[in-house]
């Protein structure tokens, strides 16, 4: 494997690699010092064209705790600002000597394009609207972990689909690994196409989060809530936000219908009171913190199975 852009580039057996070596990596972060030695001399740049808190500083402690020199580069301080072109940039970047480039960018497609321009191994971490592809690795390696199994577990995964990267890879991740996923959002956050999508891909889809959510044992075994993400909204989706909550919200009064071991996932960032309640995202069974802490060894996992693996196998 060279690049990691989409998660229909893996196989089931390529994801449960990827979790085993994650699983080894996770027992890093608990230690006192969290160093192994596998990236040493080795280079990652993350390359970062939109805002990120979680998914930049994870790659960056896992190159770091693999001892790889890693380094950051955001959109804005660099000479993209000043009219540079994206293949400017990268080749720049990638003539200083570089292994692996981390990508964040608002066009989708732009991973892949970059990773014809360049010999490094590219990582898509966010390309447009298009695919998150460690996002959804660390989200069903948090539910395995929570759930065992996720072969004929049902996640349901709601919110403002549309406009959603992370939905788009989790449906690849999810499905492959044998979880029946049901997506629910208003219809104006549902994707056009979604029907044939659906059809085709095997998942389901709603408009009814109350219907869905059902109660007691019926419900799902994990619910994955996604961000209502206003700055890819060009005019208005819903009526108010409000309205939203009480439509599409995982609210306290749904929280109750939830059995109370169910993990409740979020990529982050929340808006609390919007899309996910306090009382949701504080709750026991929240998975939210969890996600964050396996993302570092779900990218610990990818960046070595990309930089090393070969040798290492
Ligand atoms: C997601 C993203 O950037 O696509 N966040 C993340 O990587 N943790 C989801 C979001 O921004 O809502």
């Amino acid at each position: 494997m060279k690049h990691l852009l989409s998660i229909d580039d893996l196989s089931v057996d390529d994801i449960n690699t990827l979790f085993e070596t994650a699983g080894e990596m996770h027992d890093v972060q608990s230690r006192q010092v969290k160093k192994l030695p596998a990236l040493r001399g080795r280079t990652v740049i993350n390359l970062f064209f939109e805002d990120s808190t979680r998914t930049r500083s994870s790659f960056e402690i896992a190159g770091k705790w693999l001892s790889a020199d890693t380094i950051n580069i955001t959109g804005k301080g660099s000479s993209t600002s000043k009219g540079e072109s994206l293949r400017d940039t990268v080749l720049t970047v990638c003539a200083m000597g570089v292994d692996a480039l981390v990508m964040r960018h608002s066009a989708s497609g732009a991973a892949r394009q970059v990773s014809q321009w360049v010999d490094a191994s590219v990582i898509n971490a966010g390309d447009g609207t298009h695919e998150h592809p460690t996002q959804a690795l660390l989200d069903a390696y948090t539910l395995q972990r929570r759930l065992g199994s996720l072969e004929g577990r049902h996640v349901a995964v709601v919110g403002d689909l549309t406009h959603s990267r992370v939905f788009r890879s989790n449906i690849q991740c999810l499905t492959k690994l044998g979880a029946e996923v049901t997506v629910v959002a208003p219809p104006t956050l549902m994707p056009s196409g979604v029907e044939a999508w659906s059809k085709s891909a095997g998942f389901a889809t709603s408009y009814d989060l109350d219907e869905v959510l059902g109660g007691g044992s019926g419900g799902p075994d994990a619910v994955m809530m996604l961000r209502v993400q206003r700055e890819r909204m060009s005019g208005a989706f819903f009526p108010s936000a409000r309205e939203y909550t009480v439509g599409y919200g995982l609210t306290r009064e749904r929280l109750g219908k939830l059995k109370p071991d169910t993990p409740i996932c979020h990529p982050g960032p929340m808006n609390r009171g919007l899309e996910i309640a306090p009382e949701a995202a504080d709750a026991a069974a929240s998975a939210v913190l969890d996600q964050v802490s396996a993302g570092v060894a779900v990218r610990m996992s990818v960046l070595y199975h990309l930089l090393a693996g070969e040798e290492a196998a």
